[in-house]
């Protein structure tokens, strides 16, 4: 636990140098009809996108280390030497985001806090309202419920065992379709004639249990989070068809999961390293037959590795 810890505040795998370009630079690893992948400085690349152009965007940035983990001429975000420094590097993302969404669109941000000499910063929330700052008006939050969590090794405080994710939209119109994400209840009702009556369904609540991803896992030693957490939102908030983004894509979960449900996606991060793994598991995707519906989860629903059941 702790390795995927540290492996998601320097962003990248273990024991591996983070290769982060500098400001000037914006180059494209990867550009097929549906997936484009960028490298750069998320706050650069993004300005190279065109107004209205994204459905729905989700995203797990690196978190607030107060480190520099390489050269002071790096833009990685997560290691401003402030919290309000941090808030600013996202809200600068959170701006260039909100240019590119369409008017009915969505964006999905999942960030964790830090508690430094014994007290916790609050840093969820104060970016949620630097974002409200800019315009995105907070839909919901979602407590993403960790069942295996950190061991707390804290004396005088409750084990931590949740991070949040707000969802933010454009307008009060968004786009939102309620029926993708039902969970289909069970068993289906008989009517007169014989006829299968379904009902419609439950839907899910603002609390979420979703196992946090194994970092040792050879499969993807990277920071990942769970294809479950990125699931609900793109079901819900991005059309068939329409674009999803991830500005932090990392090791590419938010690409994948777009692409399997039928939707188009545009990655952009910071690492050399992680659009090269990232474009390797496009190129797996690609072909493979859309997932079938999946049960959205919420908290009574037991869920073992991303998975929803
Ligand atoms: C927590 S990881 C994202 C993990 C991703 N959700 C996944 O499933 O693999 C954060 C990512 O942000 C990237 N990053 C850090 N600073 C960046 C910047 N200024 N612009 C773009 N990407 C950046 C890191 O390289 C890292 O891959």
């Amino acid at each position: 636990m702790r390795a995927s810890l540290n492996a998601r505040l320097a962003g990248c795998k273990k024991g591996m140098v983070l290769i982060v370009i500098t400001s000037n630079v914006v180059s494209s690893v990867f550009a097929s009809r549906e997936c484009g992948l960028l490298l750069g400085d998320a706050r650069e690349v993004l300005r190279t996108l065109a107004d209205d152009s994204v459905d729905c965007t989700v995203t797990s940035p690196p978190y607030y280390s107060g480190r520099r983990h390489v050269g002071d001429t790096v833009l990685e975000i997560g290691s401003e030497k402030t919290v309000e420094e941090y808030v600013e590097a996202l809200a600068s993302v959170g701006k260039e985001l909100y240019r590119v969404t369409r008017p009915t669109g969505s964006y999905w941000l999942n960030l964790d806090d830090k508690c430094e000499r014994k007290e916790w910063l609050g840093i969820p929330w104060r970016v949620a309202f630097a974002m409200r700052e800019i315009g995105w008006k907070i839909r919901s939050e979602v407590i993403w419920h960790k069942p295996t969590h950190v061991r707390n090794a804290a004396k005088d405080r409750l084990t931590p065992a949740h991070e949040l994710l707000f969802y933010f939209v454009k307008s009060k119109d968004a786009y939102y379709d309620m029926d993708a994400i039902r969970r289909p209840s069970s068993p289906p009702i008989w009517g007169k004639n014989g006829v299968v009556k379904t009902r419609r369904g439950s839907v899910p609540t603002d609390v979420w249990t979703l196992q946090i991803e194994d970092s040792t896992s050879p499969e993807n030693p990277y920071a990942a989070f769970p294809e479950a957490l990125v699931e609900l939102p793109i079901r819900a908030t991005c059309p068939r068809g329409g674009t999803v983004l991830d500005p932090f894509v990392g090791s590419g979960t938010t690409a994948v999961v777009a692409l399997r449900l039928g939707r188009k996606a545009i990655g952009i991060d910071a690492s050399a390293d992680c659009l090269e793994f990232t474009k390797k598991r496009i190129l797996e995707v690609r072909g493979q037959p859309a997932t079938p519906r999946q049960t959205p989860f919420n908290h009574a629903v037991k869920v073992s590795h991303g998975c929803m059941r």
